[in-house]
């Protein structure tokens, strides 16, 4: 089958398509025949030597694509049956491993359910860890920064869902997006923090989400007044010097499902997907890296 690997750190040339053996599904997993892969900051950062670990590595953090094979002990899909969920060991290839699954909802096809599972999976915990959702959290007023990126704009939704009014930062061209969400946008950059006290009457805000990074963590606590109503997923240095939480291990799963809902009740728009084939994965993987993606997000073909 193939798959995606880079035997050496460095930029978007590194990456190979290499042969490989189709992965044998160990107890509590699956296997899927990947028919999408969702590109990841995460896939550039690993990349570029970033995220820890030695070459070589394959990329690709989540897919969508059908059941093909169940371990022991799975009982709770069936092979053919198409789902959407974490890879394990390289999710752009033909097929992949998975422990974190779900069914794709009613709505979904399989090229947009591909880019959602690190996006929903990581939303609803950074909301739960600032407490969005929480009991009498309704009405409290939310920032999130880097609203208009493929995290952004699945916790904005989600957000406004729970009750949330939010405030979310992003190129002014990604701003009509942003308030079709139903968020209040706002630029980022110098100034961001005269900016929302102007839009809250200079009371600020309840909680704070970084989804973007670039050093807002003291605007932000300072426009909480408490960073343990602050989390990041983009500035891990940064958080130790504010005392916030800086949030990386993914434990929220229930999202893949709990999407459902809001998706029948339209709550829930998934954003529009920029498609390569497999074979541009170093062009898709060069987009990311330069960010800006305007609130598209990108999406591997297996075809
Ligand atoms: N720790 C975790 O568990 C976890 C999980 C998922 C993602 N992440 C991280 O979270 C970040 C967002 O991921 P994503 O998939 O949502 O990425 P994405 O779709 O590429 O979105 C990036 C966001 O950052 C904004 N941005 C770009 N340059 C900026 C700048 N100079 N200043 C302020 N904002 C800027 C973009 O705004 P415009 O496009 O409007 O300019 C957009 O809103 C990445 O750093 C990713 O690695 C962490």
């Amino acid at each position: 089958m193939r798959a995606v690997s880079f035997s050496a750190f460095g930029g978007p040339e590194v990456l190979e398509i290499i042969d490989a053996p189709v992965p044998e599904p160990g107890p509590g997993r699956i296997r899927i025949a990947v028919a999408a892969a969702g590109v990841n900051p995460y896939d550039w950062k690993l990349r570029r030597g970033l995220m820890g670990g030695e070459p070589p590595r394959r990329v690709g953090l989540e897919v969508a694509g059908h059941v093909d094979a169940l371990g022991e002990g799975v009982t709770d899909v069936r092979v053919g049956d198409t789902v959407y969920g974490f890879a394990i060991g390289g999710g752009a290839a033909d097929y992949t491993l998975s422990a974190h699954y779900a069914r794709i909802p009613a709505g979904l096809d399989l090229i947009t359910a591909a880019g959602l599972p690190v996006a929903l999976e990581t939303a609803f915990r950074v909301l739960d860890l600032v407490g969005i959702g929480a009991e009498g959290s309704a009405g409290q007023t939310l920032l999130i920064h880097g609203a208009s990126g493929a995290v952004g704009q699945s916790a904005v939704q989600i957000a406004r869902a729970r009750g949330a009014r939010v405030i979310g930062t992003g190129s002014v061209a990604n701003h009509g997006r942003l308030e079709a969400l139903g968020a209040e946008p706002v630029a980022y950059g110098e100034g961001l923090l005269g900016r929302v006290r102007e839009m809250t009457d200079g009371r600020g805000v309840d909680a704070a989400v970084d989804a973007a990074g670039g050093g807002v963590l003291g605007d932000l606590v300072a426009l909480t007044g408490d960073p343990a109503r602050v989390v990041t997923i983009a500035d891990f240095d940064g958080a130790g010097d504010h005392g916030v939480t800086a949030s990386g291990q993914n434990s929220a799963f229930y999202g893949l499902t709990a999407v459902a809902e809001l998706l029948d009740r339209r709550a829930y728009r998934p954003p529009a997907v920029e498609v390569h084939p497999l074979a541009e994965v170093a062009t898709a993987q060069a987009r990311s890296e330069a960010g800006h993606l305007g609130a598209v997000k990108l999406v591997l073909s297996l075809d």
